[in-house]
């Protein structure tokens, strides 16, 4: 079945690989981010927003009835805590945590009215799993992971709400940690599995949980991170 989905940030990375992976199935996909596809494909409507910006979020020309959103705006920025800022802290909430409020707030009756629609948002391995230099964005993140559980009991049965929580995975925003042979092969030797992520393994989960066959799933975290958080 066709379902009208709201991908906020869908022109790189995680996002990008989900809408590629989410075109293939026929859906109505509305996208917004800073610099959207100016040439989108056939039945992908896009349009510019910042989810940063000061004020209430405004989004056009959405269906009355959303059936999904997938939230992924999100921030890598790595620092001991005597270096992090107050304003490394607010930058951090701002795009992962209230930019999530804004277009949660714009879109809870357009999302009420599918009567079975799902929200998915990323959170961080480094969470549930402390990790030095982590401090701001897994503050940020713990925040979003409280939000969601919280939503997903309030407007439980109408709308879902799922976090997946991904380890290091090769998009841009994890180019810094990831730019160098070197880099890469350390990184992929802390992990497990003995490997990064790849983008499309992180879309499949939020596919799954967008589609019929993830409809009995509220409230969960799913820790996709290549065995880091629960093996060692
Ligand atoms: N990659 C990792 O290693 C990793 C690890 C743990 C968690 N995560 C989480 O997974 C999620 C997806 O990450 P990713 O690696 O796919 O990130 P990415 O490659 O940076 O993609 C982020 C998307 O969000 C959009 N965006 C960024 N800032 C925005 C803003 N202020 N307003 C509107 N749109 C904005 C970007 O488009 P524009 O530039 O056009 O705005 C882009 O399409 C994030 O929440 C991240 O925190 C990622």
């Amino acid at each position: 079945m066709s379902k009208n989905i709201l991908i906020i940030g869908g022109n790189s990375g995680i996002g990008k690989a989900l809408i590629e992976k989410l075109s293939s199935e026929n859906h109505n996909l509305f996208v917004a981010s800073r610099n959207p596809d100016p040439n989108p494909s056939h039945g992908i409507h896009t349009q510019s927003i910042d989810v940063t910006a000061e004020g209430e979020i405004s989004l056009n020309d959405l269906p009355e009835k959303l059936d999904g959103l997938v939230y992924c705006p999100g921030s890598i920025n790595l620092k001991p805590f005597n270096r992090l800022s107050q304003q490394d802290f607010q930058n951090d909430l701002n795009i992962n945590f209230f930019g999530l409020v804004k277009v949660l707030h714009h879109t809870i009756p357009n999302l009420r009215k599918s009567g079975n629609a799902s929200v998915v948002a990323f959170s961080t391995v480094a969470v549930n799993t402390g990790m030095p230099f982590h401090a701001s964005v897994a503050s940020a993140k713990a925040a979003v992971e409280g939000l969601m559980r919280s939503l997903a009991s309030e407007y439980a049965p109408v709308v879902r709400f799922n976090i997946i929580a991904p380890s290091l995975t090769d998009t841009p925003l994890a180019e810094g940690l990831l730019g160098s042979e070197r880099k890469r092969e350390a990184a992929e030797d802390r992990h497990p599995l003995k490997k990064v992520g790849h983008p499309g393994q992180l879309a499949a989960t939020a596919a799954f949980l967008l589609s019929e066959e993830g409809s009995w799933i509220s409230g969960q975290t799913f820790h996709i991170d290549g065995g880091m958080s629960n093996l060692k």
